[in-house]
């Protein structure tokens, strides 16, 4: 008799990164935008999410103004209608985030990725953050006037990886440090 053919290998997990830049006092956002020039962030951003699938807010989406080259974006709103006229190229729509992270697990795959980002603003960092495995975050050294905090988080349930000085680039407004975190 035939052997049976071996299992199918599972498919990986995906996990879900939390990527974001934060001021000292928790600042991420000012009226649909960033409270800081910090290119040396944008690099440190592009690096880590390139190849992947982000999972982003309408308003962080509006506030970037299209999709983001070599990343597949899903865009959350609750507005059937967002895209009625027309969907960008490499945008997707979510109506919820458990739709957003089934997407985002489908995506990975595709693109041979084994992490979704999930890449803000607040509203979205505080859905994702009690599944997130690893925070990836920039502390920019200033404490802005702000609209948008990043959520209160309970520090005991991470474990700081990595800690670096970025070298202050001439365009950069304030220091920056990257600080990467796994969760316990
Ligand atoms: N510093 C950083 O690293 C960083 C990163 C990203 C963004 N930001 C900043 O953060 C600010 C934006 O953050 P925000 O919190 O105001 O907005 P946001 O999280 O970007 O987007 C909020 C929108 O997402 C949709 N949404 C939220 N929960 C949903 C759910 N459960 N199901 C479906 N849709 C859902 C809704 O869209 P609809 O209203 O269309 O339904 C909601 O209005 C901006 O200032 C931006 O510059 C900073």
């Amino acid at each position: 008799m035939d052997k049976p053919p071996p299992p199918a290998k599972a498919a990986p997990p995906i996990s879900l990164v939390v990527v974001a830049a934060i001021a000292r006092n928790g600042a991420l956002g000012r009226d649909n935008a960033l409270p800081w020039r910090a290119p040396g962030d944008l690099r440190r951003f592009r690096g880590i999410t390139w190849g992947r699938p982000l999972i982003m807010g309408r308003k962080t989406f509006q506030s970037i103004g299209g999709p983001l080259p070599g990343r597949e974006t899903i865009v959350l709103t609750r507005n059937r209608r967002f895209f009625a006229d027309a969907r960008p190229e490499h945008v997707h729509v979510a109506e919820n985030f458990d739709a957003a992270l089934a997407l985002a697990a489908d995506l990975a795959r595709a693109m041979g990725a084994t992490e979704a980002i999930l890449a803000g603003g607040a509203e979205i960092y505080r859905l994702g953050l009690p599944g997130a495995r690893k925070l990836r975050l920039t502390l920019v050294d200033c404490a802005p006037e702000a609209d948008a905090f990043f959520p209160e988080i309970d520090w005991s349930e991470w474990l700081e990886t990595r800690r670096e000085r970025a070298p202050r680039g001439a365009e950069d407004e304030f220091a920056l440090e990257f600080i990467d975190y796994q969760r316990i």
